[in-house]
This record gives structure tokens, sequence and C-alpha cells, in this order.
């Protein structure tokens, strides 16, 4: 089971991002969106505890229990470490991993680990195939276009096909871009032409028109969804549609406020404490760009209690925008 998706179909992955896709918000985004895949956040790799992966993330990865498949991610450089790691999930049940080649911030006291390590091709290699050689299951990566320059990524394409790779997820941003400009795209499609691996699309896909124009392209394997379905969950059903539905203003609001009531239900049989939770809840709100909800933004992400933010969840449900003050 290389694939973590069906042949025939072309998934849609909810990405990982770190603070925001945890069990709570993965279980929620099942619930709403029902994306094809799910990523977790990323997993770091100790190179100096005999314990690779901490009891934490390690009971979080164990716990998955939707009916989508989970994949994995590992964030680390040391190849050895990489391994071990991989096992310890594998002795766990966890089929899929991934590599993480592409978080911009990625540093540990050892070195550069995420898109820092494609300063090194090397290591690169060392890593992927060291995970190739034990993960019995699935393993992809999910890599940036390349560290500084973009046309880096077609000697990483052949790396990773070479080691064997079962898919790449490519987010075509170069590493020291970090956020800024925009995905290009144009990249994804001529990597996705070139490569005999499959290549899933990441990279401010936020409306189906821009998810269906990547998925119409043969080559294409599917697409992966980030802030776009964190700020919006249905974003996977809308893309599902052959035709973009639309939804007014009202429907909008009335969403976004199921989706954070449950996301805090959620959220709170998971954290202990008020602070936690507001704390998740708060990451996500930071993702919702909807300019006609802009100020309720600002006021909801200065709330201190959960009394609080629910009475501004049960605002949203005011036709007269009369929100709490
Ligand atoms: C808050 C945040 C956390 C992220 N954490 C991770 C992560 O843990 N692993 C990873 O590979 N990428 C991570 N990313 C990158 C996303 O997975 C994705 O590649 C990026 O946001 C582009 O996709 P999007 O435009 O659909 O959001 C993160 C991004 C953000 C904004």
């Amino acid at each position: 089971m290389p694939l973590p998706w069906e042949k025939n179909i072309k998934p849609l992955m909810l990405a990982p991002m770190q603070g925001v896709t945890h069990a709570s918000m993965r279980k929620v985004q099942m619930e709403l969106g029902s994306p094809d895949v799910l990523f977790s956040e990323f997993v770091p790799v100790s190179n100096v505890s005999r314990r690779r992966i901490s009891r934490r993330d390690l009971d979080e990865a164990r716990r998955h229990n939707l009916s989508a498949p989970l994949v994995v991610q590992l964030v680390g450089n040391n190849p050895e470490a990489l391994m071990e790691a991989a096992l310890q999930l594998q002795d766990n049940g966890i089929q899929h991993l991934n590599l993480n080649l592409g978080c911009p911030y990625g540093r540990m006291t050892s070195g550069p680990t995420g898109g820092s390590m494609l300063q090194d091709m090397h290591l690169v290699e060392k890593c992927v195939e060291g995970l190739r050689k034990v993960a019995h299951g699935g393993f992809s990566v999910k890599v940036r276009s390349g560290y500084e320059d973009p046309a880096q990524i077609m000697n990483l394409l052949a790396l990773f096909e070479s080691c064997g790779v079962d898919f790449v997820v490519l987010h075509p941003r170069t590493v020291v871009q970090k956020y800024t400009g925009y995905a290009d795209h144009g990249i994804t499609r001529r990597i996705a032409a070139e490569a005999t691996v499959p290549v899933i699309a990441n990279g401010d896909i936020t409306t189906p028109q821009q998810g269906h124009a990547l998925l119409q392209d043969s080559h294409i394997a599917g697409v992966m969804l980030g802030r776009g379905a964190i700020a919006d969950p249905w974003l996977f059903r809308r893309l599902r549609q052959s035709a973009e539905t639309g939804t007014d203003a009202l429907q909008r609001r009335s969403r976004l406020r199921i989706y954070l009531s449950r996301l805090l239900e959620e959220c709170s049989q998971t954290y202990a404490g008020e602070h936690q939770v507001l704390a998740k809840l708060k990451n996500v709100v930071q993702f919702v760009d909807d300019p006609a909800l802009r100020r309720w933004c600002g006021k909801i992400k200065r709330t201190r209690s959960l009394q609080r933010f629910n009475a501004m969840l049960d605002s949203l449900e005011n036709p007269a925008g009369a929100w709490v003050d």
C-alpha cells in the first residue's frame, strides 16, 4: 500500500501545519470537508534521545481512528535517527511516512532541518535513502522548489525518483522566499509532466477555481490544501463539485460558527486549561481572511476567556451584524 489513496482518484489532502493540524483539527476537517488524506503536524526526530520521537507525538499518531489515512511527517537531519524514528512509528501501526524538506524555519542544535537541508544534497540523499530502506508502507517527501534557485527541483526530483519515493508534494516557492510572493504552479506543471512518481500540488489554493485548474492538468496527481482549508474546511467539498456554488456572507458566518464551535468542543476534550484551548482556536482565526469578518476576527483574537469566545461565536448568527462589543 505505497499510496494513501485509491488509484482512480485525484486525492485532496490536508497539509501538515505545525500548531494547527493536530488531532482535534483533523477530526473536524474530516467531518466538515472530508479530505482524502490527512497529514500530521511535523514530528521532530531527536538526534540524541534513544526515544527518537516524544511519547506525546507517538500517542497522537497512534490514536488516529478517522476513515481517511494519516501520513505522519518527520522533521530531522540524521539518517540513522530518522530511520529509527520510522521503525518506532511503524511498530506502532503507522503506515505512511513523509519527510519534511520544506519548512523555512527548520533548524535544530545539530544543524539545518526541513527546507534548510536543501543546501546539502548529499544529506538529503542520505536521509531519503535511509527512510526508503526502512519504510515498509508509503514514503513520500514534501519539498519546496529549491533552497534559493527554483530550478533545483529538477535535481531533487531525479534524486527522489532514484531513491524510490512513492510521491512528492511540491510547494513551488523557494525556501528563502518563505511565504512571500506566490506559489508558481508553472513549476508544478513542468515537474509533474516530467515525473515518473505522482506529484501533488500545494500552495496558495484557496478557491475551487484554483484547485480545479490544477486538477484538470492530467499530470498532476492531486492537491494539498493548507491555509485555505484551515480558513474554510468546506473548501474540500466545494472543490469536489464541478462548479462553484458560491456562498453568501450569511452562509459564511454561519459556517464559521459551526466550524469553530466544533473545534472548541474537540479541543476542550483534548487540551487542559482555557488558555491552551483558546490558543489553538486563535491559531485558526488568523487564517480567516473574509473581508466582511475582519473586525470580528480582530476582536475574537483578543478574547481572554472561552465564555467571551462563545459569545463572539453566537454573534455570528445575528443577521443584523450587531456583534457583541
Ligand atoms: C502555521 C503553519 C505551519 C506549517 N507547518 C508545516 C509543517 O509542520 N510541515 C510542513 O511540511 N509544512 C508546514 N507548513 C507549510 C504548509 O504545509 C504548506 O506547504 C504551505 O502553507 C503552503 O500551502 P497553503 O498555501 O495551502 O497554505 C506550515 C505552514 C503554516 C502557515
